[in-house]
């Protein structure tokens, strides 16, 4: 299905240059410089309206939050809420996660948040999940060393193939959940997605996988 575009809402988008990064490979290995400090980077791909990490980001201060999206008509949500807020600590890249490589230097980033990724169920396009072998290579290669990638999901059959791919990739995994509002920690922030899905009375599936060591 086509998406159907919001007039007008990329402009609106741009408006925020102090927040909307559309280079974001002109920061390579500069993301620090850009927040001014030496604090921890941590990621989200695919933030839809964003007030997962804009929650983090006003929770922790002490660290530097980034978050990617494709479609500016729901990003803008995150990024008008985060300028209102005057939030010193969270960027976000409107660009593709796929060039993620091009984006940010090995290393360069302390832990990566996946929530509610859009599943793919057609076989043929399993390689567009953000948990697919290429995607984990990215994120091994600008993780730091046992760096860790945190995944929410609705989607039972993207989570069983995402803990096939995650150990087939050699990754270490850790506080797996079939159900997470079960025994929910205290910590967990819902995402947008994750409310409604809760709401609907929907099971949650939760794991951490470490990073390889490159
Ligand atoms: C199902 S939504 C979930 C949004 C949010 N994480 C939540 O839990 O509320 C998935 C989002 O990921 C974005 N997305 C999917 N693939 C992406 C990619 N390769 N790069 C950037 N964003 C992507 C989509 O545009 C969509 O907004």
């Amino acid at each position: 299905m086509r998406r159907r575009k919001i007039k007008g809402s990329d402009e609106k988008l741009l408006s925020y240059s102090g927040y909307v990064i559309t280079e974001a490979q002109n920061y390579k290995g500069k993301w620090r410089d850009l927040f001014g400090n030496n604090n921890p980077i941590h990621l989200e791909v695919g933030i839809g309206r964003g007030s997962f990490l804009k929650k983090f980001a006003v929770k922790h201060p002490e660290i530097n939050y980034i978050g990617i999206e494709t479609k500016e008509e729901v990003m803008l949500y995150g990024v008008k809420e985060s300028h209102e807020e005057d939030l010193k600590n969270i960027k976000f890249i409107w660009q593709n996660a796929v060039d993620l490589k091009d984006f940010f230097e090995k290393g360069e980033v302390d832990r990566i948040y996946l929530n509610f990724s859009d599943p793919w169920p057609k076989k043929r396009h399993s390689k567009r999940r953000l948990t697919a072998d290429t995607f984990l290579n990215m994120y091994r290669d600008v993780l730091v060393d046992k760096g860790e990638v945190h995944f929410k999901t609705d989607h039972e059959e993207l989570f069983e193939f995402s803990l096939n791919s995650f150990a087939e990739n050699e990754w270490k995994l850790k506080n797996i959940s079939l159900d997470l509002y079960k025994n929910l920690p205290e910590d967990n922030i819902p995402t947008d997605y994750e409310t409604k899905f809760v709401e609907k009375g929907m099971r949650i599936f939760r794991l951490e996988g470490i990073a390889p060591i490159k």
